[in-house]
């Protein structure tokens, strides 16, 4: 069921684009501008596409866009799902597996993150270098269709080389200073405590977020090559001197955003 659920939904996409785009980009907070540097768009809501999810938090509009960035035909998600909606781990990383079965090869994954590496500072984008997921979920428990993906894949690179290569180059090109490290999932929605940040500092965490990681699973399962980048808005609790609002959040990463879809045109442009 769950398979054929995905292709109704990869279908119906594809009936409406001339082009299937083999890179996806999931936006986060406060990033989705990113279809702003897109053309020739087609703009599919979220709620149109039979099976798919639906966003509830301000700053995800809730569209899946389907565009040129340069030569290349790209999907971006205007939106995404997190755990503490509510939403299961399967239904947070259905829309991974739909870009799979609309031909999708390449996924970068964005974000707004909280900055646990002291060296940080809000505005500061990072490359993802690796994860730690604090969850305890993980959306491949159940079932297992090998048409989606093998039972128990192997999460020893889970960064493409090659797309890292690519948003390397394009850094270089643009001049565009980036930091890189481990990003740390802690499902929200509250921030957390003072004491979990110190607690993810020791364990290795450069940022903290409530997204990603469970895409970044599902795309690894996929057999997709991912690229991540976070966007630090605000330092983590306890490093941080102010409370925390998602406003402030939003705020940091719209500035932020014009940087990063730069970048993401560079590399995308240079592919
Ligand atoms: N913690 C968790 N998620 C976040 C943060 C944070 O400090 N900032 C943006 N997303």
């Amino acid at each position: 069921m769950y398979y054929e659920n995905i292709k109704e939904s990869a279908d119906f996409i594809l009936e409406r684009i001339d082009e299937a785009p083999k890179t996806a980009v999931i936006l986060g907070s406060g990033l989705g501008g990113v279809v702003d540097i897109m053309t020739d768009k087609t703009v599919i809501p979220y709620e149109d596409i039979p099976n798919f999810p639906r966003s509830t938090v301000p700053g995800h509009a809730g569209n899946l866009v389907i565009g040129k960035i340069g030569a290349q035909t790209v999907a971006a998600m205007q939106g995404r799902f997190h755990y503490y909606e509510g939403f299961s781990m399967k239904e947070l990383t259905y829309p991974v597996y739909v870009m799979k079965l609309i031909g999708v090869e390449n996924i970068i994954i964005t974000n707004a993150c909280g900055g646990v590496n002291r060296s940080f500072k809000p505005g500061d984008l990072m490359i993802i270098d690796n994860y730690i997921n604090f969850l305890g979920q993980n959306p491949l428990i159940g079932d297992n269709d090998e048409r989606l993906g093998p039972r128990f894949p192997d999460m020893s690179e889970p960064f493409s080389k090659e797309l890292l290569e690519k948003a390397e180059k394009a850094a270089e090109k643009l001049g565009i200073d980036y930091k890189r490290g481990v990003y740390a999932l802690f499902n929200g929605p509250c921030y957390e405590s003072a004491a979990e940040i110190h607690a993810y500092e020791v364990l290795g965490a450069d940022a903290v977020g409530m997204s990603t990681v469970p895409e970044i699973i599902a795309a690894n399962h996929a057999g997709m090559k991912v690229f991540g980048v976070s966007c630090v808005t605000n330092m983590a609790t306890g490093i941080a001197k102010v409370k925390h609002s998602h406003e402030e959040v939003v705020r940091v990463a719209n500035e932020s955003s014009t940087k990063l879809c730069e970048w993401l045109k560079t590399m995308l442009i240079d592919w």
